[in-house]
């Protein structure tokens, strides 16, 4: 039996009713790039992830390339990530420069074992990225606390993991992981999640001005 790598075409056909009436209005708008219909979006995302902010970039390697660069990452600093993911994430690293370190993943849910990652520390690392693989968490308790005890910035890839929760069953805070390149809050020194929501909107447009990385970088 021969199975296609992505059905996009039986999507397309479920969600047909709900997407022509926007890209009519879209369309009779003319409003192409970011606009009304972007910023509905940004809301109805927003609740769904019972986030406070979503703020929509190109694609999810955009996203993790602006994320880094909004936590200052640079290029010579060595980022943390998953040794199984998407090509996005770890070219989102390579992107800007920096150096991508990978750590082994669990083999129950493919995420990142946190059992192995304080060993891949060393003095140049700024981040960790773990990545929420498909629909499932990785483990968000005990990585944010190394996240912080080393002061690293971490920012959570949920490309695959919109909608999902951490820990709902076991009566913790429910976290919403669908915050694609959004870093969290609390390893940051003087910025906040509400400054980096002000921050992404002026960044969202950066391939241009910066005319940096316009290399095919992982886009799905
Ligand atoms: C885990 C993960 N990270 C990053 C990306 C990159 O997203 P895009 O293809 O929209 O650039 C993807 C895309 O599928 C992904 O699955």
């Amino acid at each position: 039996m021969k199975l296609p790598l992505v059905d996009l075409a039986t999507e397309a056909r479920t969600l047909r009713g709900q997407l022509l009436p926007a890209i009519t209005r879209t369309l009779r708008k003319a409003d192409f790039i970011l606009g009304e219909e972007v910023a509905l979006f940004e809301g109805d995302f927003a609740r769904f992830c019972k986030s406070r902010f979503a703020v929509s970039v190109a694609n999810g390697t955009d996203a993790l390339t602006i994320a880094l660069l909004s936590c200052g990452i640079a290029a010579g600093d060595e980022v943390i990530t998953t040794a199984s993911t998407f090509v996005g994430t770890v070219s989102a690293i390579a992107r800007i420069g920096a150096i991508p370190v990978l750590v082994d993943i669990r083999p129950d849910t493919y995420t990142l074992d946190v059992s192995q990652l304080k060993r891949r520390i060393r003095k140049k690392t700024r981040a960790i990225i773990p990545v929420h693989l498909y629909g499932q968490s990785a483990e968000m308790g005990p990585l944010l606390q190394i996240g912080r005890s080393y002061g690293l910035k971490v920012i959570e890839d949920a490309c695959q993991a919109h909608g999902s929760t951490y820990k709902k069953k076991a009566g913790l805070p429910t976290e919403a992981l669908a915050k694609v390149g959004e870093s969290r809050a609390e390893n940051w020194h003087r910025r906040s999640r509400h400054h980096l929501a002000l921050v992404l909107p002026s960044r969202r447009n950066f391939l241009r001005p910066r005319r940096i990385a316009l290399v095919p970088a992982g886009r799905g």
